[in-house]
């Protein structure tokens, strides 16, 4: 009795996940969580954190554009997200005369406060486990397409039977690749407004450099304000708007953290694969990241270049250049990680054990050998997919505008006039806005590095005609070289040129369209690209889904005694751990918090990432840090934990044992954005900035108290004692 006890005792512990690794489900805490966090120090119940009876901490929390997280910071609707997260905004508002990425922005009472058309923001009103009512008469026997026009059909039922608001939204999302659904009840908000944001030389301090890095110094917050029309439910943007009016707001804490000292991040991280085979970390780490990594550091070099010779391009491409560099940067530290915490051999030790488990007349015996051969089959068709996205979707822009083209052109074709006219009027302003921050010289530049890039590094057989082509027939006869020629006969890079053709008649349109160079080129492009790469690659990711689902099912049944948690998939999900430092590497040790010193170490005047405004070195040298020092007089900036974040979570509140906000999550350290795929507790660390820098900076650099008396600040340590 004694020995089974402790038998239950010791597989209990040794398969409990580490504190930090893990994206909860809000809805599950009571049953999987709330024991742990509250062995962690955490002071609420899982009902504090999220009850569809009565305010809690959910209702603070907010998606900021879908792509972003947010939370209320005040009963008046502020909304406090990430500089980086509102950046698109700023910069939208930024020019030479009104720089608002260089010195700030600050509304100084509610009238000067931006609005943002476009911008939402949605809370989640409530999640419900769906699973039963999205599978019903779901089965094994049953062929893939036959399950997804059942869980469809089922989908579609289901919405059928919610009274839902107006103004509300019923999401339905798979979850553990499929095996589970919840469905999200949400509201969204469509009147978002500009409040404040602080220079670069502090939102974005250490700006690329600095960009994944510990430690770290960075003031990466901005602030917006939630507007509902006089009913407080969603209107569009009108003078008539009010401030809204939440269930709940965070209370900000004063007191501060301490290594230890319990953290959880609320948010919408936006996708991680934690339970793919060996195999795939293998094609990563060996092929695609290296691959992805070439393409943007190419493309890089070359805005980096024209960014520093002309301030105007600067502001221009300041955004462009920040999101390639992101990803860019990751990727690197990503494939280092995965190296380093021998995240294959793992992954192989897993599957042995796995394998070792099953019976001996397993059907889940095929699954780990088919995943080989398929990760086998897809690496030569997954390696072009990545240079043709990164090509074509991200860094050579004028392919997007080709893009629109096709649409334009297929409209044309299959629906006819109208249908062009509907299409070329919602794309229109988009093409006005493309242009305002576009230099041709520049993407010719990179449209010329990417496509050699592409011929010398992807097999022949999917280049197409027209980018070998030199000076032959593809090019009209004409002795030129092929993408000068192109580029230059294009108006595709040509805004005057590409409105103008937009407005001619439908069928004159459509036949310039076709017969633009940059288009063939396109066309041609992408013929090749669908037949060759897209078709044979969806009928292998097609049999790779399904397989990663029953992968998934078979993981949880063959380690019962696991607590799994669903990958990331940009719905509301709750992490948590500790304020802790790492160590990178031997006799290396990171502690956990980085101060304003910090900040001065790193300044190097006149540098465009690392430069200080005089204000902020005058309240350094005078110390004039209001009551947001801490204990020793020090101002804190940036702080780390063993939370389990990613993209998606920036903006997420770092939230202590009471549910006040300590922290700003913006970033992972570098070591460890493997944690995609691979968390590890060792060295995986988020980054957040103190709640405390926040204040100091709204309150004595920017002078914008009016803002600090509209939030509840909180002492809950010294109330404690
Ligand atoms: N690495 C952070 C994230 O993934 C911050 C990115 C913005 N900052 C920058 N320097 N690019 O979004
Ligand atoms: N900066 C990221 C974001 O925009 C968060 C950092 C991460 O990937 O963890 O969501």
């Amino acid at each position: 009795m004694r020995s089974l006890l402790f038998g239950l005792i010791f597989t209990f512990i040794s398969q409990v996940a580490v504190a930090g690794e893990g994206m909860w489900l809000p809805l599950l805490l009571k049953s999987l969580n709330e024991a742990e966090m509250q062995q962690l120090g955490m002071k609420l119940s899982a009902e504090d954190i999220y009850s569809v009876n009565r305010g809690s901490l959910k209702d603070a929390i907010v998606h900021f554009g879908g792509f972003c997280t947010s939370e209320l910071i005040s009963p008046d609707g502020l909304l406090l997200t990430n500089h980086h997260c509102g950046y698109g905004q700023i910069q939208q508002h930024s020019s030479l005369e009104h720089n608002y990425l260089k010195n700030g922005f600050w509304a100084m009472d509610r009238n000067q406060e931006l609005p943002n058309p476009g911008l939402t923001a949605t809370f989640i009103n409530e999640i419900m486990d769906v699973t039963d009512r999205v599978l019903a008469f779901v089965n094994d026997d049953m062929t893939v397409s036959e399950r997804q026009t059942m869980v469809d059909k089922n989908i579609s039922k289901l919405r059928k039977n919610f009274e839902l608001e107006e103004y509300q939204d019923l999401v339905v999302r798979p979850f553990f690749e499929g095996n589970q659904y919840f469905a999200f009840i949400t509201t969204t908000y469509k009147d978002v407004r500009l409040v404040g944001a602080p220079p670069e030389s502090i939102g974005k301090f250490g700006a690329d450099t600095d960009n994944w890095v510990w430690p770290r110094h960075t003031g990466d917050f901005s602030l917006f304000r939630i507007y509902a029309g006089p009913d407080n439910l969603p209107a569009d943007y009108s003078d008539e708007n009010v401030p809204l009016k939440s269930k709940h707001f965070l209370p900000i804490s004063l007191d501060g953290v301490e290594p230890g000292d319990f953290t959880m991040v609320f948010g919408f991280p936006g996708r991680t694969s934690e339970y793919l085979p060996s195999y795939a970390i293998k094609q990563l780490v060996e092929k695609l990241n290296p691959a992805k990594i070439k393409i943007r550091e190419t493309a890089l070099s070359i805005l980096d270049k024209y960014m520093r010779e002309d301030e105007t391009v600067r502001i221009q491409y300041a955004s462009k250049f920040a999101r390639v560099a992101n990803y860019w940067k990751k990727w690197i530290g990503e494939s280092m990680g995965l190296e380093r915490t021998k995240a294959i051999e793992k992954k192989e030790k897993y599957e042995k054990r796995f394998t070792s488990a099953l019976p001996k007349d397993s059907p889940y015996r095929t699954i780990l050998p088919e995943f080989e051969k398929l990760y086998k089959d897809r690496a030569p068709l997954a390696f072009v997919r990545d240079y043709y996205s990164e090509l074509t979707g991200r860094n050579i822009e004028m392919m997007r505008l080709v893009r629109m083209g096709q649409s334009l052109v297929s409209n044309y074709e299959n629906n006819g006039e109208e249908s062009f006219i509907e299409y070329r009027d919602r794309v229109k302003p988009s093409v006005e806005s493309f242009f305002k921050d576009y230099k041709a010289e520049i993407d010719s530049e990179v449209f010329e590095a990417l496509t050699k890039l592409y011929k010398s590094n992807v097999d022949k057989a999917y280049v197409p005609r027209m980018m070998h082509a030199k000076n032959d027939e593809d090019m009209n006869g004409r002795s030129t070289n092929s993408s000068d020629f192109v580029l230059h006969h294009t108006v595709f890079n040509k805004k005057d040129k590409l409105l103008a053709v937009l407005e001619m008649e439908p069928s004159e349109a459509v036949e310039t369209l076709k017969n633009d160079p940059l288009y063939k080129f396109g066309e041609q492009w992408k013929m090749l690209y669908d037949e060759k790469v897209a078709n044979p690659l969806n009928k292998i990711q097609f049999r790779m889904d399904s397989l990663q689902r029953i992968y998934m099912k078979a993981q949880m049944e063959v380690f019962p005694n696991k607590v799994f948690y669903p990958d990331a998939n940009s719905t509301m999900r709750l992490t948590y751990g500790q304020v802790n430092g790492y160590s990178p590497q031997d006799a290396v040790y990171y502690t956990p918090v980085t101060h304003l010193e910090g900040v001065i170490e790193k300044y190097v005047p006149g540098d465009y990432e690392f430069d200080i405004s005089d204000k902020l070195l005058e309240l350094y040298r005078t110390k004039d840090y209001g009551p947001y020092a801490d204990a020793n007089g020090k101002m804190p900036v940036c702080f780390i934990g063993t939370n389990h974040t990613t993209g998606g979570n920036s903006g997420s509140p770092a939230i202590d044992a009471h549910g006040n906000l300590i922290g700003l999550n913006f970033d992972r350290a570098w070591e460890g954005t493997m944690s995609d795929y691979n968390y590890d507790p060792t060295i995986c660390r988020n980054i957040m900035v103190d709640a405390r820098y926040i204040l100091f900076v709204i309150d004595k650099y920017a002078g914008a108290g009016h803002l600090i008396e509209e939030m509840k600040l909180v002492h809950p340590k010294s109330e404690m004692e």
